[in-house]
């Protein structure tokens, strides 16, 4: 096909030189121009014939695009001998006229199937690419499910709303107010050591226990409260299997008027036969803590045994719940509670070791490991 535009020039050429002036030879432009574009083109021509990998098909497709525009653009050699057309002697202008033109279409037609059979090799590419083999069977998407800490946290929440509690959700990162002053534990006490607590910034630390979850409840509803915050706390602990630096715990807090210790007696024993039976016994040790007054350390009889001793509660009949007491009238105060109306008992439970017991695990780390072997089992 290339070898047409050669002819016709020499054609036009032998029917008479058409001259514009002594230096500029019409028929010798156009000769020219189809001498380069067919050097340039002869590259491109073997790609007709599917000659061209997919990869290269899109660089192939935009160098097409550029000898398009340097053979039949504006710049080009045959737009250059177009506007020669009307300064050719009258009586060769017509013959000139149609071998510009045809030169052009033959330039466009040749660059034109180039264009379509890198365009057909793109789309093949493609098709190929985002076909979907039906055939082949689909992964079955895995559904998360809750964390037995999750599952453990719904479980004492039913319990307490049924009880007429609200349930609390608050900071993690506390000032020293509700980490430490408001909770009674005044600058210089033990329990500010840096053993004890992780420090943030200073004035900050990362809450030890939910009980700052006592001073926003009560500041933000008032007495009487009801309220419970199952939650994270932190504390610079070695991990053991019954210890980790980062646990949950959950704080209760009753404020009325008249409450006494029978109350909290009852409302711990009334959580213990509703989670564990109504066999499970409580005891109450006497205990210390900064915020209650008189405190008390919480066991209930073991829910394997029923108290006569076995591996789960190391042999002492006995679990410990957790710490508990009436709240101290500093730490009423402190939440602006007038002390001379209202009285009211506070417990902080171990979420991580009770749900160790339930489930049976030798070890709390377990539960934080995020071994997917382990979590599976609690679908
Ligand atoms: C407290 O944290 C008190 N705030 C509880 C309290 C609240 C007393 C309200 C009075 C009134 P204690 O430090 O004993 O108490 O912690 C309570 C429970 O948290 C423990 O019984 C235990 O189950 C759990 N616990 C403590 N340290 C860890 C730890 N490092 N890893 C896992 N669980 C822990």
């Amino acid at each position: 096909m290339l070898g047409y535009f050669q002819a016709s020039a020499a054609r036009t050429k032998s029917e008479g030189a058409a001259t514009v002036s002594a230096e500029l030879n019409p028929i010798k432009e156009v000769q020219a121009a189809i001498a380069a574009f067919e050097r340039e083109f002869e590259r491109f021509a073997r790609f007709t014939a599917g000659e061209v990998s997919a990869k290269d098909a899109d660089a192939e497709q935009r160098a097409l695009a550029e000898l398009r525009t340097k053979h039949l653009g504006k710049k080009s050699a045959i737009a250059a001998a177009k506007k020669l057309i009307g300064r050719v002697a009258s009586d060769q202008r017509a013959s000139f006229g149609q071998l510009v033109q045809q030169t052009e279409a033959r330039i466009s037609e040749s660059i034109g199937q180039v264009e379509q059979a890198l365009k057909a090799q793109i789309d093949a590419a493609k098709i190929e690419r985002e076909s979907i083999d039906i055939t082949i069977p689909g992964h079955r998407p895995q559904p998360g499910h809750l964390h037995p800490i999750t599952l453990m946290c719904q479980r004492i929440e039913d319990i307490f709303v049924s009880l007429g509690y609200a349930v609390e959700d608050d900071r993690e990162i506390e000032t020293d107010f509700y980490n430490f002053d408001a909770l009674n534990i005044p600058e210089g006490h033990p329990a500010r050591d840096p053993q004890d607590t992780l420090y943030t910034t200073e004035g900050f630390a990362l809450r030890s226990q939910t009980s700052t979850v006592q001073i926003h409840a009560m500041q933000r509803r008032g007495a009487p409260v009801r309220m419970i915050a199952p939650g994270r706390v932190f504390r610079r602990d070695t991990p053991d299997p019954t210890h980790n630096p980062m646990f949950y715990q959950v704080e209760g807090l009753c404020v009325d008027r008249g409450i006494t210790m029978a109350h909290l007696k009852g409302t711990l024993a009334e959580f213990v036969h509703r989670l564990f039976g109504p066999e499970t016994k409580t005891r109450f040790r006497p205990s210390y803590f900064p915020f209650t007054e008189p405190s008390a350390e919480v066991d209930y009889s073991c829910f394997s045994c029923g108290g006569s001793g076995c591996r789960i509660c190391k042999h002492s009949g006995w679990i410990e719940l957790g710490g508990s007491g009436m709240v101290h009238p500093n730490v009423l105060r402190a939440a602006n509670v007038d002390t001379s109306e209202f009285t009211g008992f506070a417990f902080g439970l171990g979420i991580d070791r009770t749900c160790a017991r339930i489930y049976q695990l030798d070890d709390i780390r377990l539960l934080f490991e995020n071994d997917v072997r382990f979590l599976e089992q609690f679908r």
